[in-house]
């Protein structure tokens, strides 16, 4: 499939993004596709997703492959609803029951351990699962037609090469992706991705819950639907954590916050910050959600202008602010 640099401006957001070039394609046919062991590129709400069939080995290692992510890096299992969790879980503490209750479908992954079904090549043969019940729809519909075809989940990574920014269009992912991808692999295009940065990761191994990776299910409204204390993210974790290495999220252009931007920088700031001088403005949210929503089509523009660096005077951690901030401390490479 060709790909198209073809720049447009979003209004709203201030941002430019690339137009996608792919069609819709029928979500049974993407269904199929998942149960004959190929891949299907498809959008969530948090990042565009890379799945494929969980409980077929040879179809994760192509996801692997594809990402080229060392194969002990474990997977997100998606699932159409939490009744399937006790397929993949062993033990779902009461604190998880009621996180699932009140936050899926949504931007939340929980770490339970494992069950029968979550077999080494999915869990990086850690004894622990990770799910999530994504809210878009196309996602949802795509897991309720691999259900009625026998799946029990879709294991999907987001859908870049390791170590890159997440893609939040269809454009990204294949630019990122397409030319690992063959004709027997889909792409779902949902337009762009609502949160804009991947789901908050909450360990529920422990008596108490642990985030190990900020989101759009923030810890003010994990510690007000829970009556218990929470831990908030560390970077001490004994995990094998991609998400958690120091250099992740990273484009090509280097990423400064401090000093003073020089001219021809990218600059990115929320709205009320004004553009100094010389700076290529790459984006101007006007809170923190809409930060989140912008910051990786931010990087990928930066690296399509070919800029050199971008400054960023990051949101504060409120709300999904402690997510975006955790990206961008991991993006300095
Ligand atoms: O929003 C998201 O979570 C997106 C969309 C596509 O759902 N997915 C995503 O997947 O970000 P990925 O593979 O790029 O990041 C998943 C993170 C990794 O850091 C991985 O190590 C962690 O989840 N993870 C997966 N299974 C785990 C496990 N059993 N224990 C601890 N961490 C786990
Ligand atoms: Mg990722």
């Amino acid at each position: 499939m060709p790909l198209k640099f073809r720049p447009k401006m979003v209004r709203q957001l201030g941002l430019m993004e690339y137009e996608s070039g792919s069609k819709q394609v029928d979500l049974s046919r993407a269904a199929q596709c998942l149960a004959a062991g190929n891949l299907v590129v498809f959008p969530t709400e948090t990042v565009y997703g890379l799945g494929a069939d969980a409980t077929n080995p040879s179809a994760i290692s192509r996801i692997y492959s594809v990402k080229g992510r060392p194969s002990n890096h474990p997977l997100i299992v998606h699932i159409l609803k939490f009744e399937l969790a006790k397929f993949w879980a062993s033990e779902i503490p009461e604190y998880a029951v009621k996180l699932a209750k009140n936050f899926w479908p949504g931007p939340m992954t929980l770490v339970l351990k494992r069950n029968n079904l979550a077999k080494d090549f999915i869990t990086g043969g850690q004894n622990k699962i990770a799910l999530r019940v994504p809210k878009n729809n196309i996602a949802l519909n795509l897991l309720q037609k691999f259900e009625e075809l026998g799946g029990f989940g879709i294991a999907a990574p987001s859908a870049n090469r390791f170590g890159a920014v997440s893609p939040t269009s269809l454009n990204d992912a294949q630019l990122e992706l397409a030319k690992y991808l063959t004709n027997n692999d889909i792409y779902l295009d949902g337009g762009e991705c609502e949160i804009g940065i991947e789901s908050t990761i909450i360990d529920c191994t422990k008596k108490i819950p642990s985030i190990l990776r900020p989101g759009g299910i923030t810890s003010e409204l994990i510690q007000d639907s829970l009556d218990m204390e929470i831990k908030e993210s560390n970077s001490k974790t004994s995990f094998r954590f991609p998400g958690n290495l120091k250099s992740h999220y990273c484009p090509r252009a280097k990423v400064v916050l401090d000093g003073e931007p020089k001219n021809g920088d990218g600059f990115l700031a929320l709205k009320n910050i004004p553009t100094p001088n010389g700076v290529f403005r790459l984006a101007e949210p006007k809170d923190n959600i809409e930060f989140a929503k912008v910051l990786y089509a931010s990087f990928r523009f930066a690296d399509h202008k070919g800029l050199d660096r971008i400054f960023i005077i990051p949101p504060n951690h409120e709300g999904i602010g402690a997510g975006v901030l955790d990206r961008i401390v991991k993006s300095v490479g």
